[in-house]
């Protein structure tokens, strides 16, 4: 008896919390007529955002280096928009990750056109995996300055118009690779984890700004940027990532942009990503009290399993070892 009714006050106390958790999280924005500025917007997640952004009436500009690339998605992402308008996309070619100047005025002039940057979702990134020493040293300095400074020189170019209308949104696109090191992926982590520091760090200066978040995790997916990685990975990374699934690049912009929309910190695909994020929250944000609970309730129990997948991952780098050594004996 006492069972069922600690059972039954412990389903109440979810779904009051269920039910609640809108009331304190932050408003939802609206995409309509909004400017939304994808960077890697020409290709995998980024064009998917873009995607998905026209969709919902907004205005899109499209940022990244190869001109072709940029008209032809240019082209694909207009051919989705609701009412047949081709001017509502926009593309941009400049490289984000050296020149900030450049990357200024070139967002100044998609805002001539468009209006203020309301969203800015910052998705270009690369990987190269490989084993530490193999990888050329200056491998480590192009994935920072890819995958980390032009998410900074990005969002240095927005923040200050941001805050002066106490309005925006704001995405980085880490990684999963950027919630746990894996072995290949020490040069890409290591970027995708500095992405965590930035945006805690910005969140609390901008949370009186009425400016929100949001930190993506995305899992494998089938992108063309995917397709070029896994040419240079290591046969332990593969069989270490590919446990958790390869998602469609669709899925993963569809959770990305309702998280943003709803001002999540943390966006995770997946039920590994929802356990990782709830792992490995620590000071992190929270945005709303279900997710509070979820972290509170959920994490030291997830610490075990996470225990059993680093088994299972440290087993197979040395299996993958033993044979790699056997076949060099047999040489
Ligand atoms: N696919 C996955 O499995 C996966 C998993 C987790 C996280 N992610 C992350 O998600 C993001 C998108 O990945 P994806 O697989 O969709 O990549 P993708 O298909 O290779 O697209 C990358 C985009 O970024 C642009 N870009 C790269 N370097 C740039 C630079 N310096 N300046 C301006 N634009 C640049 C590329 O265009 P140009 O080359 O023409 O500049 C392209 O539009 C990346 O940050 C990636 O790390 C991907």
């Amino acid at each position: 008896m006492w069972m069922w009714i600690i059972l039954a006050s412990f389903i109440a106390f979810i779904l009051i919390l269920y039910l609640a958790s809108p009331l304190l999280s932050p408003p939802l924005v609206e995409l309509k007529d909004a400017h939304v500025l994808v960077t890697g917007g020409s290709s995998g997640i980024g064009k998917s955002l873009a995607i998905l952004a026209v969709k919902s009436g907004a205005k899109v500009t499209i940022v990244a280096r190869n001109k072709d690339r940029l008209l032809e998605a240019q082209h694909d992402i207009s051919s989705h928009t609701n009412n047949g308008n081709k001017e509502q996309v926009q593309i941009v070619s400049v490289d984000l990750s050296s020149d900030f100047e450049e990357v200024q005025k070139s967002f100044s002039k998609a805002e001539s056109t468009f209006g203020p940057i309301q969203f800015l979702i910052n998705c270009a990134g690369t990987s190269i995996p490989g084993r530490f020493e193999d990888l050329p040293i200056s491998t480590f300095q192009k994935m920072l300055d890819i995958n980390y400074m032009s998410a900074v020189h990005a969002t240095r170019a927005v923040i200050k118009g941001m805050k002066s209308r106490c309005e925006g949104r704001i995405v980085f696109v880490s990684s999963q690779a950027g919630q746990l090191g894996l072995c290949g992926f020490t040069s890409y982590s290591a970027s995708k984890f500095a992405l965590r520091g930035l945006a805690e760090s910005l969140q609390m200066e901008i949370t009186p700004y009425n400016i929100r978040l949001t930190l993506a995790f995305p899992p494998d997916t089938n992108t063309p940027g995917f397709e070029e990685e896994q040419k240079t990975k290591p046969e332990e990374t593969k069989l270490i990532s590919e446990t958790s699934g390869l998602f469609s690049p669709e899925k993963v912009a569809q959770t990305i942009l309702d998280d943003t929309v709803r001002g999540r910190f943390f966006s995770s695909v997946g039920l590994d990503g929802w356990m990782l994020s709830n792992l490995t929250c620590g000071f992190s944000p929270s945005t709303s009290l279900m997710e509070a609970v979820q972290q509170v309730l959920f994490m030291g129990s997830f610490r075990i399993v996470s225990i059993f997948y680093l088994n299972h991952f440290d087993k197979i780098v040395k299996e993958c070892k033993l044979r790699r050594d056997a076949e060099l004996k047999n040489r």
